[in-house]
């Protein structure tokens, strides 16, 4: 049975304020988004982070240390280099105050909604990896070089915080190529990823290794985001991501 506590009285967290508090011992934050109250495990599951000073945006919690973030209604991973949920917690707000038990909140079609409003993975060039596809693009020759020599050279770059080639992260978008000059579009999991500039040099320079490449230009997108979603079956299996 539920068993709920006086987490924060009445008025005492402000609308985007939040409060550090216990629940069954855990560190938890009590956070107030207008008048919806979240509670959460203040520890990011990545590596051990406090969440407590984490920025909130759309509704998730971003980690100070490598940019994780996570659903604060649902706890779920959004972001990586996180790929486990933070624990949350059940809120009840009666008339002296909010109250959190240790149990899970139950599911709501309000936190169904803030679920789904989290960018999803748009369709991507015809050259670049599909989630649980191989990845190999679609062999397109140019003189000396083909996509396929580009992919499977950017497979040398791992992602150090994940220990995963970039290819089947999802990190590439795109290949193009004319007459020795390659073009590839590619995006981070984070825009806080600190591995960001090495990830980028060793693009760089993986692709300049092939034969009869001139040139190449690295371009950087955010946009679409990179989202779990773009990981290949390979990466998951890697990650244990099920
Ligand atoms: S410790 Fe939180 S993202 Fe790494």
């Amino acid at each position: 049975m539920s068993d709920f506590e006086l987490a924060a009285v009445s008025g005492e967290i402000p609308p985007g304020g939040r409060k550090s508090i216990f629940v069954d011992d855990l560190p938890a934050l009590l956070i107030r988004i207008e008048n919806r109250y979240f509670a959460v495990e203040d520890v990011c599951t990545h590596d051990g982070q406090p969440l407590t000073d984490g920025q909130i945006i759309d509704c998730q919690i971003v980690c100070p240390r490598h940019g994780a973030r996570f659903d604060l209604a649902t706890g779920k991973p959004t972001r990586m280099p996180a790929t486990s949920a933070i624990r949350t917690f059940a809120v009840e707000v009666r008339t002296d105050g909010v109250y959190v038990s240790p149990d899970a909140p139950p599911a709501e079609p309000e936190a169904a909604a803030v679920a789904a409003s989290i960018p999803a993975a748009t369709p991507i060039a015809a050259t670049a990896p599909v989630a649980g596809d191989s990845p190999v693009g679609a062999g397109v020759v140019v003189g000396d070089i083909t996509d396929d020599a580009v992919i499977e050279a950017l497979r040398e770059v791992i992602d150090p915080e994940l220990m995963i080639n970039i290819v089947d992260l999802g990190l590439v978008y795109s290949v193009q190529q004319t007459e020795g000059k390659v073009g590839v579009e590619m995006t981070l999991t984070s825009p806080a990823c600190p591995a960001g500039p090495q990830i980028i040099h060793q693009s760089r320079t993986a692709v300049e290794r092939i034969p009869g490449v001139s040139e190449v230009e690295i371009k950087l997108t955010m946009s679409p985001p990179w989202s779990p979603d773009r990981m290949t079956d390979a990466a998951r299996d890697q990650l244990g991501i099920f």
